[in-house]
């Protein structure tokens, strides 16, 4: 048994202490703890550890709310008080920008930040049948491992949800399909709910009736996923609306399929939405490129706005999903939307984009590399607003935008789009300063 005294965390949530010399990092232990540890891996520059013991206690910790905390991979934070979580998280960005990017940015936002419990509309679900388990599992991947948590609720899912988990597992027992059916993908919308389950096999009829009764009495809509997330088709009920969310403040509703991406938290996206544009500061006669934009969720604000959209996305399907929503929203005369991998990005492929006054980027985790060493030629927006789901890849772009092309960071800020977890969403804002 060894002994530590934390003094930080790490970007996954563990504390981080050093012994003899070397790191520990400790699932379970909060910054200012003593603790008892068990190290779990030994490295030649660092060890992993996890609490056995707490000799000195956090007055930052709280009691778990979930009793498969711990166990199950879906949060790592729920010992932490939800301030004391988006502080971290603020440092994390800022440690971020400071260390990998050499940047400061010249005003820290304040974090947005929404309902702590229940928040996600989004999740997959991993399922697999285990005899030792007594039958079927349903849940997120337990920490570190590719078991399935064995879980009864789920405190970060809609209440409506959680309460859901134990008849999702006896109705995938009872199917004939059960050991076909690794997933359950959820989505849910302003009006309804979309369960998705991936079956590597065809339902029977009688799989059919089961999934249809559960349909009918958790009032939630049956989607069948033979193959890839395009050949999703609808089991039940046949003439059901489909998902859709709204952006009050902007006056959209955007439609979409439970596989497309969608932000998971419907709450911060709002008010991310909100910054965004008083950052983007969108206006008539101007050109804004959105990049990443996926549905149009970004899109359709700004085309509110009164400027012109130009949105390049990855995925065909969604290039369609966000014309569709522009035109139902009544917005297609002030946006165009192209299919283009944005990895591949060049000066001459953006300059072919036309004169663009404004930039809006979201990219995946990986980033948005070749998009920034793009800019600065003949494509120099004045003002580029860029939210990212990983602060490593947000710093390593602002080092390019801030020490090769010219621009400054006006300001940056977090997102606690994911509360109870590490995971950090960000927010920033470059300006040009170079003519
Ligand atoms: C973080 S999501 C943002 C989507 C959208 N802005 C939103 O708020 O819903 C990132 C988007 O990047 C798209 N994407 C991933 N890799 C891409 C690539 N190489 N080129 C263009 N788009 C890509 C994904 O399909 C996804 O829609």
């Amino acid at each position: 048994m060894s002994v530590a005294t934390i003094e930080s965390l790490d970007h996954e949530g563990r504390g981080v202490a050093h012994v003899d010399g070397k790191a520990v990092f400790i699932e379970g232990a909060l910054p200012g703890e003593r603790v008892e540890y068990t190290v779990q891996r030994q490295r030649p520059r660092y060890e992993l550890g996890q609490v056995d013991k707490l000799l000195r206690t956090s007055a930052l910790r709280v009691a778990p709310r979930c009793p498969h905390f711990g166990t199950c991979g879906g949060c790592s934070m729920q010992h932490l008080d939800a301030l004391a979580q988006t502080a971290i998280k603020q440092r994390v960005l800022e440690d971020a920008l400071r260390h990998v990017g050499k940047v400061r940015p010249a005003i820290i936002y304040p974090a947005i930040s929404g309902p702590s419990w229940g928040y996600r509309q989004r999740a997959r679900l991993t399922v697999r049948k285990v005899a030792s388990k007594g039958g079927v599992l349903v849940g997120f991947h337990e920490r570190r491992s590719s078991y399935v948590a064995d879980m009864s609720s789920c405190a970060v899912l809609p209440p409506r949800l959680s309460a859901m988990l134990p008849a999702m597992r006896e109705l995938v027992a009872g199917l004939s399909i059960s050991e076909r059916l690794p997933q359950i993908e959820i989505a849910v919308g302003d009006a309804t709910t979309v369960l998705v389950f991936r079956n590597l096999q065809p339902p029977s009829g009688a799989d059919e009736v089961r999934l249809a009764r559960f349909a009918d009495h958790w009032q939630v809509q049956v989607w069948m996923q033979p193959a890839g997330p395009d050949s999703i088709y609808r089991l039940h009920p046949a003439d059901a609306s489909g998902l859709s969310y709204s952006l009050p403040e902007f006056g959209v509703t955007l439609d979409f399929r439970a596989t497309d991406f969608t932000q998971v938290n419907v709450a911060v996206n709002r008010i991310l939405m909100r910054r965004s544009m008083q950052l983007l500061d969108p206006r008539p006669g101007e050109r804004i490129a959105d990049l990443f934009c996926g549905l149009g969720n970004f899109s359709l604000p700004i085309a509110r706005c009164g400027a012109h959209v130009v949105g390049i996305e990855g995925s065909a399907s969604l290039v369609v999903r966000a014309a569709e929503n522009s035109r139902r929203n009544g917005l297609a005369h002030l946006t165009e939307f192209h299919a283009v991998n944005l990895f591949d990005a060049t000066e001459d492929s953006m300059a072919a984009l036309g004169r663009l006054d404004k930039l809006l980027i979201d990219p995946p985790r990986e980033g948005a590399i070749a998009v920034v060493k793009a800019l600065g030629g003949r494509q120099s927006p004045r003002r580029i607003v860029y939210v990212s789901c990983n602060p490593a890849t947000l710093a390593r772009d602002a080092a390019v935008l801030v020490h090769e092309k010219g621009y400054r960071l006006a300001g940056a800020g977090i997102a606690n789009m994911f509360p109870q977890t590490s995971h950090v969403e960000s927010i920033a804002l470059f300006e040009r300063v170079t003519d």
